[in-house]
């Protein structure tokens, strides 16, 4: 009985040991896996055989999850609340559309008016070495910038933007994503709803702040993203099969690393635990 908690790097993320998801949690017990989630931000749950309806059912306990209606092509037409993220070819002999998911530093769903509370990312299949994911504590990196840094970025909103990377973009699904997607504005620094402590909200989709020009937001922003992801912030997974991490949206952001054989499957599923409404959608020109 009880479940043991080992810390998993300096910045962030821990492991949790003796809990078998294939059998309900208790309520209690979610309680301590609770705790740990809000302490470290980031949690390993290893040799889990779960099946999909059971990494839904403890899914559930962190909260209501995202049907992911701004992303329906990645969804399970059988459970919208699983998102593929897959490089497995399309039943029509197709590339996957999630093959780039998470290849730059991001928070889910920020680019939304209810950005995520958190992540639930179980590995079906990866590769024997590479892909791995990075997370960056943003509560530490907010920490350690200057007062007038803190000063200088309080009150901005970032304007984030839906896209994935490059080669994600077939014509089609980017105008599908840019309808279903307005830009979003989103405090730069948010107060984290639980824990009440303020952490930096920032990644690759801020193209720039609201009431700001891309030139001139640029540098701040290519500033931020470089201090959040020093090492010292960060915690790299490796993954293996039958892993759960679990990772806090309000407070980390991570990135998915493509280095990986690509003739190789790499496959895992993803639940998304509605955040609370956070942002405005962005006023639209760059105003002076
Ligand atoms: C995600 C994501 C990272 C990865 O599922 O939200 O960013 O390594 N995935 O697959
Ligand atoms: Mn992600």
């Amino acid at each position: 009985m009880g479940i043991r908690i080992r810390k998993l790097s300096y910045a962030l993320g821990a492991q949790i040991e003796g809990l078998d998801l294939t059998r309900p949690i208790g309520e209690s017990e979610f309680g301590e896996v609770h705790r740990a989630f809000l302490e470290h931000g980031v949690l390993l749950l290893r040799g889990q055989r779960v099946d999909r309806e059971q990494h839904i059912a403890f899914s559930r306990h962190f909260g209501e999850l995202d049907r992911h209606d701004s992303l329906p092509r990645d969804r399970d037409p059988d459970h919208p609340e699983l998102l593929m993220v897959t490089n497995r070819e399309r039943t029509d002999g197709q590339p996957s559309n999630s093959r780039y998911t998470g290849q730059l530093w991001h928070s889910d769903m920020s680019f939304t008016l209810v950005p995520s509370l958190g992540s639930l990312l179980r590995a079906v299949e990866v590769p024997p070495v590479g892909g791995d994911t990075m997370f960056a504590n943003m509560t530490a990196a907010y920490d350690a910038l200057s007062p007038g840094m803190k000063r200088l970025i309080d009150g901005l909103h970032g304007v984030h933007q839906p896209e994935r990377k490059g080669a994600d973009q077939a014509p089609q699904w980017a105008e599908q994503n840019r309808r279903l997607n307005p830009p979003v504005a989103q405090p730069v620094v948010r107060v984290h709803p639980e824990t009440g402590r303020r952490a930096l909200y920032i990644g690759e989709k801020v193209r720039r702040f609201e009431s700001m020009t891309e030139e001139e937001s640029q540098p701040i922003i290519r500033y931020l993203l470089q201090h959040a992801t020093r090492p010292q912030f960060l915690y790299r997974h490796q993954w293996q099969r039958d892993d759960i991490l679990v990772w806090d949206n309000r407070c980390t952001m991570h990135i998915a690393l493509g280095d990986y054989e690509q003739a190789l499957e790499r496959h895992m599923e993803r639940t998304t635990v509605l955040g609370t409404p956070s942002g405005h959608v962005a006023v639209d020109a760059e105003v002076a």
